[in-house]
């Protein structure tokens, strides 16, 4: 077998592991039930991944503190709240886990400190959401109140049969890694000071755990090797100049941590305010935490599982292994995208993975809604209710549109065994994620189409290309059912010299119909406009971005903080001009004048070799009324009903294609 590597077991203190697949912990709040049990929804999605053949489960964290800030924003209540409820669900969710022969650690976490509103830090911090506020300082008894939750969670850990017990974290900012920062721990008592000082809680911790539970049972901590700092607020988008944790005192970390007792350390990097080191989005490069993991491993004895970084790749993870940069990869939301990946991988059917393609839609929802949905994969953490059922009546059905929303629609609805066809005016598949793919990071979006195109093929889903229909082409078709999923088109401006020849839309110019120049201005800060004055800048030209709101990304579905930091910082660190609080006025042989959208007046003169238009997409014009009253149903989806996101397009698709 290609990646034999992969599959072959190794130790977390006594406890074998099956394989070197870790699930990383991945929290939410409708995993839990109202007295901080494990939900159905929650077993279900941990069965699931068991199911899909990872070897070493983390849970997502859970609250201990029951006294001096019990109060999370994600996670439900402590598991302390009700002992009894929380263990006859945690013994039923590790029973299913351990039938596939997975191992399961709750992840418990001694609190989130300054990242959030109202919760306690080990100094008086400004609050990372809300930096007018302040997080008030634990008292020295409050730290041992807290350290004591930890102690009798994990005892109750061990008493509902998992296998081990991960403390949260030394990572992302949180309470612990608080403690463990000189940049945020200013106590002058034995908390603060010296680094073992600043380690002093999670050395407790272990050894709290180790003499409750014994000292087989095994305990982890999640640990960022490297803070990406430049100061609180203010990422490093190179690296340089750390503030936080520099990668030489990670490693130190790493050492004291094992002689403190620890059993294995599972390792990422980044904070709330280096947020795409912590959830990486599509720009950065994948598995960049591996040669961190890689000093990790050399300066300790115990296992590192290193993860953090976008990790899917077969050919990565093995080599991570062979080359001896980490015992076992961590593999985060590409496990919410599919599933079942270790075992496609163990089955060698790596085309059958479906990628997640960095978006972090999944991030977003955990923040506002704490579901932690997946944009390309809507089953996550509704995995026991929101599958598929085979149809009892096979219904003809014809797609139109052979975009995210078509595919994903013929794609579930021939699963159910429907007859499907799907018809697509242009030749290929994709829709407008033909030209969102093409950016040099958009690699897993190209992967995505690849994926659906597979997927299709392999359900023997009849694809008309070049095939546009129109009502009358349809009616004689006589369907059960039509899937109106017709896509978006740009927005073109009404302006001055808007015929000119170097004026065009983002689409073509993403496409390459027409050649961008060496000067370019780009109208239009959304995600798609920020996007192309990234790449545009990057591969050395010069570029202005024009916005006519008070700042870029700030219109269209809500891009998540991470991938708004990065491409800030990306825009700046590239040498964009953006001008906010313009409009294009008009775009003459000079070049392109714009108008501040303010009273005054002003204009600015920009010289253009490329003007590109990026100001948001409109849906195609829906031939829906035209089939109205023909005696089939009629669904539309996608950006042809409104102009939306990936998770809108496949969700979509999905709930309508499972039902019909
Ligand atoms: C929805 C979501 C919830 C998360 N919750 C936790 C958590 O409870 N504890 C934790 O240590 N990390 C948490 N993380 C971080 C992941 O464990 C992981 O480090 C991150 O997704 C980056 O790894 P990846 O690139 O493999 O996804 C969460 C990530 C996501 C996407
Ligand atoms: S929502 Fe986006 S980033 Fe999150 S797992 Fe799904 S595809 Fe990946």
């Amino acid at each position: 077998m290609k990646y034999q590597i992969l599959f072959t077991p190794f130790k977390v203190g006594q406890v074998t592991i099956k394989n070197r697949f870790c699930m990383a912990p991945m929290g939410n709040s409708i995993g839990f039930g109202a007295k901080g049990e494990f939900s159905q929804n929650g077993v279900d999605y941990y069965v699931e991944r068991a199911k899909g053949g990872v070897g070493l489960i983390f849970t997502g964290a859970l609250i201990t503190d029951m006294q001096v800030d019990p109060f999370s924003p994600v996670e439900g209540l402590s598991p302390l709240y009700s002992p009894m409820n929380f263990r006859r669900t945690a013994i039923a969710l590790n029973e299913r886990v351990h039938s596939y022969g997975t191992k399961i650690f709750p992840q418990i976490t001694m609190g989130l400190g300054r990242n959030y509103p109202g919760l306690y830090a080990p100094s008086e911090l400004p609050v990372f959401f809300d930096p007018n506020q302040k997080s008030p300082a634990l008292t020295k008894d409050e730290i041992k109140k807290k350290i004591d939750a930890m102690v009798q969670a994990a005892a109750l850990m061990k008493a509902s049969d998992f296998d081990g017990v991960e403390v949260h974290a030394m990572h992302w900012g949180y309470l612990l890694d608080q403690f463990a920062l000189a940049i945020t721990n200013h106590r002058t008592d034995e908390y603060g000071g010296s680094l073992e000082n600043r380690l002093r809680a999670a050395k407790e911790i272990v050894e709290g755990i180790k003499q409750v539970c014994g000292s087989s049972f095994p305990v982890t901590m999640r640990l960022g090797l490297k803070s990406y700092i430049k100061g609180l607020f203010h990422a490093s988008l190179t690296g340089e100049d750390e503030a936080g944790r520099t990668l030489e005192e990670g490693v130190e970390i790493c050492k004291l941590l094992e002689s403190y007792g620890y059993d294995a350390l599972n390792v990422d990097a980044g904070m709330y305010d280096s947020f795409y080191y912590a959830a990486p989005p599509m720009y950065q490069p994948k598995g960049f935490t591996l040669e961190l993991a890689k000093a990790a491993k050399k300066a300790v004895h115990i296992p590192i599982l290193a993860g953090g970084s976008r990790i899917d790749d077969p050919d990565m993870c093995a080599k991570a292994i062979e080359e001896g940069k980490a015992d076992a990869i961590v593999i985060g939301r590409a496990l919410l995208a599919d599933s079942q990946l270790p075992k496609k991988i163990e089955s060698g059917q790596i085309e059958d993975i479906r990628p997640c393609i960095g978006c972090n839609a999944c991030m977003n929802r955990a923040f506002t809604t704490g579901d932690a949905l997946c944009a390309v994969n809507p089953t996550v953490l509704r995995e026991g209710v929101y599958g598929l059922n085979k149809t009892v009546e096979s219904k003809k059905i014809v797609v139109v549109g052979g975009g995210l929303a078509g595919m994903e629609a013929a794609r579930v609805a021939k699963m159910r065994g429907h007859d499907i066809s799907l018809y697509e005016k242009s030749d290929k598949l994709g829709g407008n994620l033909v030209p969102g793919a093409k950016h040099s990071f958009k690699a897993d979006m190209q992967r995505l189409i690849e994926w659906y195109q597979h997927e299709l093929k392999k359900l023997q889903v009849p694809v008309h290309l070049n095939t546009g229909l129109d009502a009358d082409a349809i009616k004689k078709m006589n369907p059960d059912v039509v899937f109106l999923a017709v896509g978006s088109t740009p927005v073109m401006l009404g302006f001055k010299g808007n015929d000119d020849p170097r004026v065009i839309s983002c689409i073509d110019a993403l496409l390459g119909k027409k050649k961008v120049g060496q000067r370019v201005v780009i109208v239009g800060g959304g995600q798609v406009g920020c996007e192309m004055a990234y790449e545009y800048a990057k591969e050395g030209k010069t570029v202005t971005l024009v916005e006519a709101l008070d700042a870029v990304l700030s219109t269209g579905p809500a891009v998540p903080i991470m991938n708004k930091m990065m491409l800030n910082d990306l825009l700046d660190f590239h040498k964009v001009k953006v001008y906010t609080g313009y409009t294009l006025s008009s775009v003459d042989k000079n070049g392109v004048v714009i108008k501040s959208t303010k009273d005054t007046p002003e204009s600015i003169e920009i010289a253009a070799d490329s003007v590109i238009i990026s100001v948001g997409f409109k849906p195609v014009p829906t031939m829906a009324k035209d089939l109205y009253g023909s005696g089939f149903e009629v669904y539309e989806m996608g950006d042809g009903s409104k102009v939306g996101n990936v998770m809108s397009a496949v969700g979509d698709a999905y709930e309508i294609a499972r039902s019909v």
